[in-house]
Parts: structure tokens; C-alpha cells; sequence
């Protein structure tokens, strides 16, 4: 009797040990998750709802997609803010409801919404654009003479990429009929190459700063004198000169600010990623630590040239792709989408005219696409000179 009764007590004791263990189990990844969750989502942004004045169907929106999403929309349809909203006397009243144009609008933000959620799980594959196509006016059917529809893929010459339409590429694996398959080069090859092709590492290593001049050319045609000074991996100084007078733009680090004949003011959150985006000296340089993964999506042709595509993600979800020339191995586009509601909204960079500075290769000519047209610019540079000292209170916020 008594062995019977110490066997249940262990039985018993040992259940209770395994209970304890599990709920220790339970705790520990429930706190886990906690953590990641915290980790990836940083300080909690409003959103438009929250800080907006007349949201109804955009509720749930970070408040620094709101501009880029109007952006995209009137891009989507060629128009501007004005289409959808009134201004009076010079005042805007983006809350009104007055015109029909924004209450269309709103039905078809749900229509996008609905659509993607209900059709393609969530995954973001009609946007305004994919009916819109610039225009506010729709097609409804097919127009004649109807378009003659594209060679067959096997009909093309061996061994030639599909033709493209220009601006296009087709960021996947050469065509099918390819008789030889060739092998892509790795990522790390690929960025290595690209160091090499610009200067090295031991130039890459010692690079402090830049000074460049040039023009900048505004998506309105205007050509405003440009001028911009970079220091350490953060430290930037832009100049720009228009009729109006110059308007200085600053980033110590820390702090980003605006220096015009208005007077001085902070930059906006929004201003300053775009500034620190398009000016930090590193950026577009040191390319291997700014992404968590990083993958090769294949050789397209841009503008009669192979390109190797790679495909990469940052630590915070960002997704870019990178183009480089498969013959030299430079760095000639970069681009980046958000993803919203509304449809998936693209960024492009371009460099080109690459020459030789101080031993390194610098892009001279820097070509900046984007549906917000205040960012898009295209820099061509005249000047431009490395590792010179540029005296670091002039990054500093005038008094
Ligand atoms: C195609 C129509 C359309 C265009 C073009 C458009 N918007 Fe909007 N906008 C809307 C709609 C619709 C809403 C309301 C969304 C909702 O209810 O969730 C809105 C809301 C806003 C709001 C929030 C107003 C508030 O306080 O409730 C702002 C700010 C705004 N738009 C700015 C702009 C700016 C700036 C532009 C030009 C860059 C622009 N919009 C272009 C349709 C448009
Ligand atoms: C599935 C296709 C489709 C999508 C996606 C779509 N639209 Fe439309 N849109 C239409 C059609 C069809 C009309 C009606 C055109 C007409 O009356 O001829 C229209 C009309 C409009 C109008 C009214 C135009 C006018 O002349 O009064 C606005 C504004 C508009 N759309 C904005 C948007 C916005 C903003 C988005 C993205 C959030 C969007 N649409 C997405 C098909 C679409």
C-alpha cells in the first residue's frame, strides 16, 4: 500500500512539474511575441482618423501616408489636389465634402479596399491606376481598331530578351525558349562587383565627405542652381538657388531645417526622410548593411543593356529593388514602393553619367521619380569634389 500510494505521489508530483513547465513555456513565447511585436512596430504613429478633420473610409491609415496616398490618387488620374477639393480664396478645405469628385472618390477607395481584401486576400492588386491609367475617364470596352496582340515569346529570336516597351522591365528571369540558362551571380557578387567598380573598399572606407554642384531641373521644367555639401554618414547641407532668392536646407544629425527669405523653419517628418533619403552621403555606397534580406530577382535590359535586379527588404519591411549594370556593375536605378490601401506606390532613382572623382566613380547626373511632383527632380551635377572639410557648424539650424 504505501509503495502505491509514494508511485502516485510521484506520479502526481511529477504532473504537476509538467504543468509548470508548460505554463513557463505558454509565458515565455507569449512574452517573446510581445517583444518582437513591440520590436518591429517602434513608437506608435497617429493615424489620419486621429489627427484629420472628415475621414471616413481611410480610417486606420498611418498619417504620414495621407499626402502620398492623395498623391497617388491624382496621379492614378492625372489630375491635381483641386479635382477633389475646394480652395477658396487661396485657402484650402481638404475636410469639405463640397465637390462630387471627392465623394466618387471615396466609393471607389472602398471599391479598391473591398476588392483586393475579398478577391485577392489582401494582397494589394487593383489600384486606382489599374483602371485609371492617368485619365479620369475609364475605358468601357475594347476601341477600334483593336489592338494586334504581341508576338508569341517562341516566335522571338534565341538567346534576345523580350522586347519592352520603353520605361518597362521585366524584372524576372530571361525569357522562356532561352536555349543556355546562365547562372546570375549571387548578391554578395554583386555588390562586390559594384564596390570595385566604384573605387574599392580602402576608397569606400576613407570617403569623409562630397561637395557638389550642379542644377536641379523641377518636374515643371524650372532649372534652379543646386548645390550640396555632405559630411559623415549624416550630415547634409543643400543650396538652392531660384529667382525668388536661395533656400538653404539642413540636416545636423538631429535636427533638419529650412533657411529661405520666409525665414528659418524645422522641416516636417516628411520633408526630412525625403531629404535624408535623396542626401546622405553613404546611402546609395554602402548598400550591404541597410537591408535584412536581400535576393537576386534576375537580368532584365534596361535601355538596350543587361541588368542584374536584386531584390531587397529592410529590417522595418521597406522592399527595394536595385538595378546594375551587368557590364560595368554600377549602381544605374534604385526603387522603392509603400504599400497602402489605395494601391502600391512607387519611387525611383536613376543614376547615370558616372565619371571618375579622386579615384572613385560618382554618379553626375541624379534622376528622382515620384507621384508627389515636389520630389521629383533630376540633379545634374557639374562639380564635384571628395574628402574635402566641410566645417561641421554649418549643418547646424541658423539662430
Ligand atoms: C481623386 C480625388 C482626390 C484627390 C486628387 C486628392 N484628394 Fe485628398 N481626399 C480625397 C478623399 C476622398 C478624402 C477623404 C478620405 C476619407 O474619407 O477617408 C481626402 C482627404 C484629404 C485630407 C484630409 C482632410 C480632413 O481633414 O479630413 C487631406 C489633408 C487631403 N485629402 C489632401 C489632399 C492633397 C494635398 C491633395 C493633392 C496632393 C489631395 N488631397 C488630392 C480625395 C482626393
Ligand atoms: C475597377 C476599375 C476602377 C478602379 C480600380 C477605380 N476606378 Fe474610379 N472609376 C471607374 C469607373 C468605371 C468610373 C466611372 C467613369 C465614367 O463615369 O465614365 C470611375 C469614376 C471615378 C471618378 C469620377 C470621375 C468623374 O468624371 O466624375 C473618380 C473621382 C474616380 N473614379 C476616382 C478613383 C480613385 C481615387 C480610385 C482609387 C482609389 C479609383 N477611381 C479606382 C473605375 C475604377
Amino acid at each position: 500500500m504505501p509503495d502505491r500510494s509514494r508511485a502516485f505521489r510521484k506520479l502526481a508530483l511529477f504532473a504537476i512539474c509538467l504543468t509548470v513547465a508548460a505554463a513557463f513555456l505558454v509565458i515565455k513565447t507569449f512574452a517573446q511575441n510581445q517583444t518582437t511585436a513591440t520590436a518591429t512596430q517602434a513608437p506608435a504613429e497617429k493615424t489620419v482618423d486621429e489627427v484629420q478633420k472628415n475621414i471616413q473610409v481611410l480610417k486606420g491609415l498611418p498619417q504620414s501616408q495621407l499626402i502620398p496616398v492623395m498623391n497617388f490618387m491624382g496621379a492614378s488620374l492625372g489630375v491635381r489636389c483641386n479635382y477633389c477639393h475646394v480652395n477658396k480664396g487661396g485657402v484650402w478645405d481638404y475636410a469639405s465634402d463640397e465637390k462630387g469628385e471627392k465623394k466618387s472618390a471615396r466609393e471607389m477607395i472602398s471599391l479598391v479596399m473591398n476588392t483586393n481584401k475579398n478577391t485577392f486576400k489582401g494582397s494589394p492588386e487593383v489600384s486606382c491606376y489599374t483602371c485609371h491609367r492617368g485619365r479620369t475617364q475609364v475605358a468601357h470596352t475594347v476601341s477600334f481598331p483593336m489592338p494586334t496582340p504581341e508576338p508569341r515569346p517562341s516566335a522571338q529570336a534565341q538567346g534576345q530578351a523580350p522586347a519592352q516597351t520603353p520605361g518597362q522591365t521585366q524584372a524576372q528571369p530571361q525569357g522562356e525558349g532561352q536555349q543556355q540558362r546562365e547562372a546570375l551571380p549571387t548578391p554578395e557578387e554583386i555588390l562586390a562587383k559594384y564596390y570595385q567598380a566604384i573605387g574599392g573598399s580602402a576608397a569606400i572606407d576613407k570617403l569623409t565627405s562630397r561637395v557638389m554642384k550642379g542644377t536641379a531641373v523641377t518636374s515643371n521644367g524650372t532649372e534652379l542652381g543646386y548645390e550640396i555639401a555632405q559630411s559623415g554618414p549624416e550630415m547634409m547641407l543643400a543650396t538652392i538657388t531660384t529667382d525668388q532668392g536661395v533656400i538653404e536646407r539642413g540636416f545636423n544629425g538631429t535636427a533638419g531645417w529650412e533657411k529661405s527669405a520666409r525665414g528659418i523653419r524645422d522641416l516636417s517628418a516628411a520633408e526630412l526622410t525625403y531629404f535624408r533619403r535623396y542626401s546622405s552621403l553613404l546611402r546609395d555606397i554602402k548598400l550591404q548593411d541597410q537591408f535584412s534580406r536581400i535576393s537576386v530577382a534576375g537580368k532584365p535590359k534596361i535601355d538596350g543593356r543587361y541588368v542584374y535586379v536584386l531584390r531587397a527588404t529592410t529590417a522595418t519591411g521597406q522592399r527595394e529593388q536595385l538595378y546594375f549594370d551587368a557590364e560595368t556593375g554600377l549602381l544605374i536605378r534604385r526603387s522603392l514602393s509603400i504599400t497602402t490601401p489605395v494601391g502600391t506606390i512607387p519611387e525611383q532613382v536613376e543614376f547615370s553619367d558616372y565619371r571618375d572623382v579622386d579615384g572613385m566613380k560618382v554618379p553626375f547626373v541624379v534622376k528622382v521619380s515620384s507621384t508627389d511632383p515636389n520630389v521629383n527632380v533630376t540633379r545634374k551635377f557639374t562639380e564635384v569634389k571628395l574628402n574635402v572639410p566641410v566645417e561641421a557648424k554649418r549643418f547646424n539650424k541658423p539662430a
